[in-house]
């Protein structure tokens, strides 16, 4: 399948997977590259920018496929060293970012003047329209349904895509609630030229995170994520359990009185915990709706060609079957 993003990114089918803290390691984006994709590290799990350019090499002995890092810009005080970051993905020559969270504008020329393609996320049309003015080349469009931070207007992609196709000029990929070729051939449909999935990559052969976490995304249904951190408007979709019903009833009894400190033990620290050590109960992590599509373990080769050559089926098939009858 050709398309703006399969041309931008320079790989075979338009299926990216996003960044995802303590997710995104070297294993996890070589595999989604060698399979077609476009594999994402991401650079904040990797504690410093001399890590992150050993997590970068380590990838490049697994694939020569393309592959991108995630630059995920935090709100927080203590700001990462992102000049350095940026450095260590510009020395080892990596083509695409992904860039998440605060506005990119201050990373753009140096990314760009070395050839570096730079994909937005964004969870409205508003948001979208900003990184297209200043000068990103494609934007993710993550709706309602996304594991991690859907934003707070709460507007979901069956929405969300068909506006920005009417608003956007540069290519989009649709980002959340993705997880088959039902959801590829549906997102091409309503405007995007690709999609990226999050959740549903966790849940393959070579994910790097602890079984546990596979099996309960595997065994979770579409009605077990709940959101919290809405009083502090740092909303973040997450998979149900004891330390999450927690939070929300520490959230409840607290009101709009509740401060980040409030429920520092339910959110602080949790992605080693979950993602390596599988402590399922941990604490608040990321998982999207789409929980409820996923239902196998499959290698990242054997899910994007069964979507691929699915997505084939229901165009060629099922579509243009309509119109025949
Ligand atoms: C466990 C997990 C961790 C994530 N961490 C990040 C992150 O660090 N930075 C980021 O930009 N997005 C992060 N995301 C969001 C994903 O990149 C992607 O946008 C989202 O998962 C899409 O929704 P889906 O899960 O329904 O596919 C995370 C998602 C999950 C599930």
């Amino acid at each position: 399948m050709k398309t703006r993003i399969t041309e931008l990114f320079g790989i075979q089918h338009p299926i990216i997977q996003g960044g995802m803290h303590f997710v995104g390691f070297a294993e996890m984006a070589a595999a989604v590259s060698n399979a077609g994709g476009l594999g994402i590290i991401t650079g904040l799990t990797q504690r410093t920018p001399e890590d992150l350019a050993k997590e970068i090499a380590r990838c490049k002995e697994m694939t020569d496929k393309p592959f991108g890092v995630n630059l995920t810009f935090l709100p927080s005080v203590n700001q990462p060293d992102y000049p350095g970051y940026v450095k260590a993905i510009l020395d080892a020559g990596i083509k695409a970012v992904e860039t998440a969270g605060n506005n990119p504008a201050k990373w753009l020329p140096p990314l760009q003047e070395a050839g570096v393609k730079v994909i937005h996320k964004c969870t409205s049309v508003r948001h979208s329209l900003k990184a297209e003015a200043i000068g990103c080349d494609a934007v993710s469009v993550d709706g309602f349904e996304c594991g991690g931070h859907p934003g707070e207007d709460d507007v979901p992609n069956m929405i969300l895509l068909p506006r920005a196709a009417e608003e956007l000029k540069i290519p989009f990929v649709a980002s959340g609630g993705m997880a088959d070729a039902r959801s590829l051939v549906a997102a091409l449909a309503m405007g995007a030229e690709g999609m990226n999935m999050g959740t549903r990559f966790i849940a393959t052969k070579e994910a790097p995170v602890h079984e546990n976490v596979k099996l309960a995304i595997v065994a979770a249904s579409e009605l077990d994520t709940r959101l919290v951190m809405r009083p502090l408007r740092n909303t973040e979709r997450v998979l149900t359990n004891a330390a999450v019903e927690r939070l929300l009833q520490k959230e409840k009894e607290l009101g709009p009185n509740i401060k980040f400190e409030d429920i520092f033990a339910e959110v602080a620290g949790v992605y080693p915990k979950i993602m390596i050590d599988g402590e399922m109960e941990a604490g608040a992590w990321s998982c999207g709706m789409v929980a409820g599509l996923i239902h196998d373990i499959p290698t990242c080769k054997e899910l994007i060609d069964r979507i691929m050559s699915e997505a084939e089926q229901i165009i060629r098939g099922r579509l243009e079957g309509f119109l025949a009858a």
